[in-house]
């Protein structure tokens, strides 16, 4: 039977400061049965997007999209940050609450015309998504989808991600 993936999420206030409330998926991935039903939920989105490969920034990104790939059984491309990549790469900046950020991808980590799904835990700002997007596009990459575990409604996320298939398995 299916569980709520809702209990699986903790919600801890005034974390990492006063007046936000921090949603924590730890518990979620810590259980066998929610984690396998979030991936499956995930899988059947990608099915018949005829996807080819998953790409998550770091480093939530992986825990979500690796057995999403296994599932698939297509290849899973890392977005890192600053200075892990150690050969050429593609960067792409993006907006944090105080200055910026930047994510990093292997030139060769995505094929031109290569179907992509772009994973990540959770949609705040969308910042972190739209630059995977960036770096997958500039690499020739066709992005078919974008799923989160999560997506946080207040922050308006979503508008920087019109045009594209995107899946949230839960609302705040
Ligand atoms: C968090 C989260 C998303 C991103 C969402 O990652 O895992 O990737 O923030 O925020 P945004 O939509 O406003 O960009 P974080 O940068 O904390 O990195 P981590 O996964 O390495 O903890
Ligand atoms: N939870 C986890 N990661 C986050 C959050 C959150 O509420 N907001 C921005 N990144």
């Amino acid at each position: 039977m299916a569980v709520d993936l809702h209990n699986y999420v903790a919600s801890i206030p005034d974390y990492p400061e006063k007046g936000v409330v921090f949603r924590d998926l730890s518990p979620l991935m810590a259980d066998g049965q929610a984690y396998k039903q979030a991936t499956d939920q995930i899988v059947q989105f990608a099915r018949d997007k005829g996807v080819e490969m998953i790409v998550g920034p770091e480093a939530r990104g992986f825990i979500v999209g690796c057995p999403v790939a296994y599932d698939l059984g297509v290849g899973f491309a890392p977005a890192r940050k600053k200075g892990k990549l150690p050969r050429e790469t593609v960067k792409a900046e993006y907006a944090l609450e105080y200055g910026t950020s930047e994510l990093h991808m292997h030139k060769d980590a995505v094929k031109p015309g290569q179907k992509v799904l772009i994973t990540d835990d959770l949609l705040a700002t969308g910042g972190t998504i739209k630059a995977t997007i960036d770096l997958v596009e500039s690499l020739g990459g066709i992005v078919v989808g974008c799923a989160f575990l999560i997506e946080l409604d207040a922050l308006n996320g979503r508008d920087k991600l019109e045009g594209y298939d995107v899946l949230s398995l839960m609302h705040y």
